[in-house]
């Protein structure tokens, strides 16, 4: 049994030595070690050993399988170390390494981007509201009468439960007002949608901008700089403004705001960009009345509201001909906004 342990030694370790790969060495480790392996059935073979030779028997065939296991480690790093070798032997560390494409942002999340941080500073926070509203939060309380047509089927979403896809982002003033007692100073901007024929100039689902701002003293002089001073942020410094009556159920006075700039082209003509006004006194009762409290007397606080469509905007700014192209993901159009 000695010379038979010393002996398989001798041979495992030429095997070990002679194993050319990894996996020519892994076959001698099973062939040795395996289940049915050289040196496990010698193992075995100890129970048929005379009980006074079993501790040196033993202490041998441990050492035998120390070594063994040692040698074939070692092998196994040097083999894997040799490929690993060989590997970067090959590789081109100089070589350019593969651009990946981070994509841009979407132009219209851009110009949302440069809105709200120009009314940020002017210190209106952004607010938010529901895209599916209830007829109150997006007309009722907006003063907007039961027979007006924008509440018709024909214009708007309407949920079977009675709900609807907001029309416009106004209802987020009342979402807003019901939550918050004056100073209120907000940007809401958001989706709006409506029962529109899809063309180049219209989509079912668009983008608006609403603000509001309520406090005691609040005047058209202020709704007028404030607006002013946005669009000359966002246009440059020879935008002029300017402010036409109109009419909306929510405001009163109520304008549209056309907006004359180098930056929108157009060759100096007037381009309707924003609906605006002095909040309706019975927009702040139904508010009052919701709420149960007089945070928004009227015979005390005063406050304007504005709002307009981003796409419309970003259409005259970059130059887009169709509405369609914002929501068709193609990227070439999208990569022409890339930084
Ligand atoms: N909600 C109006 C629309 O969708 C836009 C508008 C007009 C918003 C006047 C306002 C406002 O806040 O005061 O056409």
């Amino acid at each position: 049994m000695r010379e038979e342990l010393t002996a398989l030694r001798e041979q495992a370790l030429r095997d070990i030595a002679a194993a050319a790969d990894v996996s020519a060495l892994d076959q001698v480790r099973i062939a040795i070690m395996g289940r049915s392996g050289r040196l496990t059935q010698a193992g075995e073979q100890m129970r048929h050993i005379a009980k006074e030779d079993r501790p040196e028997i033993g202490r041998l065939l441990h050492e035998v399988r120390t070594a063994v296991t040692g040698a074939l480690e070692a092998r196994m790093a040097d083999l894997r170390s040799a490929v690993e070798e060989a590997e970067l032997a090959r590789m081109d560390p100089t070589l350019p390494g593969v651009a990946r494409s981070v994509g841009s942002v979407h132009p219209l999340q851009h110009l949302q981007e440069r809105a709200v941080e120009i009314f940020r500073r002017m210190g209106f926070a952004l607010a938010e509201g529901p895209d599916i509203e209830t007829e109150w939060h997006c007309f009722d309380a907006l003063n907007t009468p039961a027979d007006h047509p924008a509440r018709n089927e024909q214009d708007t979403f309407y949920l079977p439960d009675g709900r609807l896809l907001r029309t416009h982002t106004s209802s987020v003033q009342i979402r807003t007002m019901e939550g918050q007692a004056p100073p209120v100073r907000v940007i809401a901007p958001g989706a709006s949608y409506r029962r529109d024929e899809v063309d180049a100039t219209h989509l079912a689902q668009f983008t608006q901008m609403e603000g509001l701002y309520v406090d005691e003293g609040v005047t058209l002089g202020d709704l007028k700089g404030t607006l002013e001073y946005f669009f000359r942020e966002l246009f440059g410094p020879d935008a002029k403004v300017r402010f036409r009556p109109h009419f909306f159920p929510f405001t009163e006075p109520s304008y549209e705001l056309d907006v004359r700039a180098a930056a929108l082209g157009g060759g100096g003509r007037w381009l309707e960009l924003a609906g605006c006004g002095m909040v309706d006194p019975a927009v702040f009762e139904q508010i009052n009345e919701r709420r149960g409290d007089r945070a928004f007397d009227p015979d005390r606080v005063t406050g304007f509201a504005f709002g307009f469509g981003l796409e419309r905007l970003a259409m005259i700014l970059y130059g887009v001909p169709d509405i369609r192209m914002f929501v068709e993901n193609d990227q070439r159009f999208l990569s022409q906004f890339a930084p």
